[in-house]
């Protein structure tokens, strides 16, 4: 009997649960959506292009792009950045040269080629979009 009645609360609950789960709306960060209707369609943001480029947050942040980068390629057969960016190029080009650090090694050697642990500029520098952040920041640089 006690088995009998711990089975039927645990089926009233499952069925709660799942009436719950599916019945109403799902909240996410992109808001309430109906799961019967079609998902929003986000909104369209252009990336920002910005003269002088943007602020660093602190001193040895990879610089954020103020341009747009949909037309670069990084692989192994070209780094298009490095049109402009390069030693050679950037002067031309009216850009800025890829950072000293950037012709470093891992066992501290210099050389005139962009070390192969910087070749791939995206894992570090951003472009930006001008939108509104889905969390709050509450990063600190701590005056660095
Ligand atoms: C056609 C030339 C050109 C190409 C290609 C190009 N850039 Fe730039 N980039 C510029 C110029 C010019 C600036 C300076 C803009 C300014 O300060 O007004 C700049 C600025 C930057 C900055 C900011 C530097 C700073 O100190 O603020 C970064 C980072 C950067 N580019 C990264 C990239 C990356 C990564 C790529 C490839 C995905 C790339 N760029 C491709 C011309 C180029
Ligand atoms: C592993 C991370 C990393 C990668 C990959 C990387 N960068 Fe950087 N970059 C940085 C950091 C950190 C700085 C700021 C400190 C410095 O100058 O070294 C910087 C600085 C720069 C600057 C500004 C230099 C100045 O004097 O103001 C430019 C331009 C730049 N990077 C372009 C590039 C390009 C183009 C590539 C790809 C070929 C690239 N970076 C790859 C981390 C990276």
């Amino acid at each position: 009997m006690k088995y009998l009645s711990l089975t039927i609360m645990a089926a009233v609950f499952a069925v709660a649960t799942v009436t719950s789960a599916y019945g109403g709306e799902v909240v996410s960060l992109r808001g309430a959506n109906e799961l019967a209707k079609d998902a929003k369609m986000f909104e369209k943001t252009r990336i920002m292009s910005q003269q002088g480029g943007f602020k660093r947050s602190w001193k040895l942040q990879p610089p954020s792009i103020p341009h747009t980068i949909a037309k670069e390629r990084i692989n192994l057969e070209e780094n298009t950045c490095m049109r402009c960016h390069s030693a050679e190029k950037f002067k031309e080009e009216k850009a800025v040269k890829i950072g000293d650090s950037h012709f470093i090694a891992a066992d501290g050697s210099k050389s005139d080629k962009v070390n192969g642990r910087r070749y791939f500029c995206v894992q570090c520098h951003a472009p930006q979009n001008n939108i509104e952040p889905l969390v709050e920041n509450i990063f600190n640089s701590g005056g660095n």
